[in-house]
């Protein structure tokens, strides 16, 4: 399999996630294929958000995967490794990326990157993924969080396509390097993750703590420990507060 064997360029569409969603399901797409949108009405993000980003400015495309080989219990093997992809591009320009679990992208502390990955499971089986990645390249300002983009990083605009083919080139260096040698994919998943080993301050529904993170279950659940206990938790049930 090649991501980006065949791209398809939108110019609107609500979101190239339902989009591939739509398309997968009328069985009319290859694995490996990526669709772009200059512009969505109806962006997605983790946790029922929303995903803000002006026309045209940033990359908001979504990778087509069939029969990936995993489990429903290891489908966090994709997301690291896709996390993994994303940071190596940004090292290849000069930028250092770190993880904010489970995975958000930061660049100085400020998101850079997203990611909404969707899977069709069959049984115990994921059948098909769909990876959402929305990357800020030349929008400079963002309403509400702490984001940054490319541009705001580098001082420069940058094409859309050109960091689209290379982006590609290594989310599939990474896919084909972890599904052959699948070892060093957590240790270098957690050398990347922000607060790893590393007192920070939380929240979970019992308010506020310091906490440490320890590492990330094989369900992807984040492992923490607090005052001398280790509590797993899932995404949504526990907010970092820096
Ligand atoms: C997040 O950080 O909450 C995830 C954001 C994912 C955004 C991307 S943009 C392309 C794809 N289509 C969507 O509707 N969402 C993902």
């Amino acid at each position: 399999m090649h991501f980006g064997n065949t791209i398809i360029r939108l110019s609107d569409t609500s979101s190239t996630n339902n989009y591939v969603a739509s398309l997968a399901k009328a069985g009319k797409l290859v694995s490996g294929t990526v669709i772009m949108a200059e512009n969505q009405t109806e962006g997605r993000g983790q946790m029922h958000r929303s995903w803000d980003s002006e026309r045209g400015k940033n990359l908001t495309f979504s990778l087509f995967l069939e029969n990936v080989s995993l489990s429903v219990t290891n489908q966090f093997i994709l997301s690291k490794i896709m996390n993994l992809g994303v940071i190596k591009y940004l090292s290849s320009v000069g930028l250092e990326g770190k993880i904010k679990w489970p995975n958000d992208i930061l660049v100085n502390g400020q998101k850079i990157c997203g990611m909404l990955i969707e899977n069709q499971v069959m049984g115990s089986t994921i059948q098909q993924s769909i990876v959402g990645i929305g990357l800020n390249i030349n929008q400079i300002s963002f309403r509400g969080f702490a984001a940054t983009s490319m541009k705001n990083e580098l001082g420069k605009e940058l094409d859309l396509n050109k960091v689209l083919d290379s982006l590609l080139f290594y989310l599939n260096q990474a896919y084909d390097y972890y599904r052959a040698v699948p070892d060093p994919l957590t240790s270098d998943y957690l050398d990347v993750l922000s607060g790893y080993r590393t007192e920070m301050s939380y929240e979970d529904d019992q308010g506020q703590f310091r906490g440490i993170i320890l590492g990330i279950a094989e369900s992807g659940h984040l492992r923490v420990e607090r005052r001398g206990e280790i509590c797993e938790y899932s995404m949504g049930e526990i907010r970092w507060l820096g």
